[in-house]
């Protein structure tokens, strides 16, 4: 009754679909195990200092978190090298994008992204009623900085470029050094056009020649960097992640961030989380592990897939068993393992998937081992 009264770019929105929660999957097909291999989230749980700190803190509930994230800052600060005032915290690097878009972005502008870029950037983009200007990957599904380039050179009223590298869904990344020259050709073709680059997986990144983060910022002021603790830190349901960036940028975006926009609790696991690097190398450990134990499992099978430096694989579905992705989704669904369709990318061929924990990466085995068999 009430959806004309809403702008044009908001009844356009494509809800955003999560991966399909486990208990959902148990009630609609009659299972007792589901595992889910959907949503990129750490299989070994959280960081255990996390939910230490994490006890600890329920008893100041009664509390508004701290607003300027005093310690958390501090902790990452020190960490990475930085000061305080070039770091950003959010609620998720969701919030981070959110709040970047809405900072730079007037209505009717644009931001510029690769085709199958991780969709929050267009999404947040469209909620503001800024548009999404796309370049082309290549047949790997690499970015094309060409096709960047140009855009940027195209379009004046486009005021942000995204990359994640390594990419969500493709896992693909752009080399070291094309991507060291591409933020200068941003540079050079438009002054004071800022470039986000998300890292939310560098964390699992085992590729030699993919650029660390400090070599991004602070070598070049108009790169703004993304990080999260939902991935490796394994703090996903407690949204907290962060920018690093010029003191200038986001001198301004503070004051549009609602102040409490981070939770306590998530302040604080964060900053034990930051500590706890030996349950960031298991993690770690263990993604390499089980990566490669799916890609050897998946070259058996003939099953084509993309490279990747995430804690996630793409495969073709339409190579590898002759169905669309959501077909194969389905099929693994009904055995009890959830993946993630990828058909909201333009990617209706491809499936991505999750790496878990040896027996629940066994389960999604035994499922494509079994459509295997019968396809034979
Ligand atoms: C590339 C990329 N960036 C950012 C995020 C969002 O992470 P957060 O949970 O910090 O909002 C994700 C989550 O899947 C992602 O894949």
């Amino acid at each position: 009754m009430y959806s004309k009264n809403f702008p044009d770019h908001i009844q356009k929105l494509v809800p955003y679909v999560p991966g399909k929660p486990i208990e959902e999957t148990k009630r609609e097909f009659g299972l007792k195990s589901v595992v889910k291999l959907a949503s990129n989230e750490n299989p070994l749980g959280s960081s255990p200092k996390a939910i230490k700190a994490i006890k600890k803190g329920l008893s100041e509930l009664h509390r508004y978190p701290d607003a300027s994230a005093f310690a958390l800052k501090s902790a990452l600060a020190k960490f990475l090298g930085r000061k305080r005032e070039e770091l950003l915290i959010g609620n998720g690097s969701n919030d981070v994008i959110d709040l970047i878009i809405r900072c730079f972005c007037k209505p009717g502008e644009a931001i510029i992204t690769t085709d199958a870029a991780f969709v929050a950037y267009e999404v947040c983009a469209q909620v503001q009623g800024v548009r999404t200007l796309k370049a082309r990957l290549d047949e790997n599904l690499v970015p094309d900085s060409d096709a960047i380039v140009k855009l940027v050179r195209d379009n004046p009223d486009a005021k942000l470029v995204f990359l994640a590298n390594p990419n969500n869904p493709t896992g693909t990344y752009l080399p070291n050094s094309d991507l060291l020259k591409l933020v200068k050709r941003i540079k050079e073709a438009r002054e004071g056009m800022i470039v986000v680059l998300d890292y939310a997986y560098w964390e699992y990144v085992t590729a030699q020649d993919l650029t660390p983060p400090e070599k991004l910022y602070p070598a070049f002021d108009h790169v703004v960097l993304l990080r999260t603790f939902s991935k490796i830190y394994g703090l996903a349901g407690l949204r907290i992640g962060y920018a690093v960036g010029h003191p200038s940028i986001f001198a301004m975006i503070e004051r549009a961030r609602q102040p409490f926009n981070s939770n306590s609790l998530a302040l604080i696991a964060a900053e034990a989380a930051l500590q706890d690097r030996a349950f960031v190398k298991k993690a770690f450990s263990l993604n390499v592990r089980e990566r490669k134990a799916w890609e050897k499992k998946l070259e058996g099978w003939k099953v084509p897939f993309y490279p990747s430096q995430g804690n996630f694989l793409l495969v073709n579905a339409k190579i590898g068993f002759g169905m669309s992705g959501v077909e194969l989704f389905n099929h693994c669904l009904r055995e009890g393992v959830i993946l993630r369709p990828v058909a909201n990318y333009g990617l209706h061929d491809l499936l991505r998937i999750s790496i878990g924990t040896r027996s629940e990466n066994e389960k999604a085995w035994k499922a494509f081992d079994r459509l295997k068999r019968k396809s034979k």
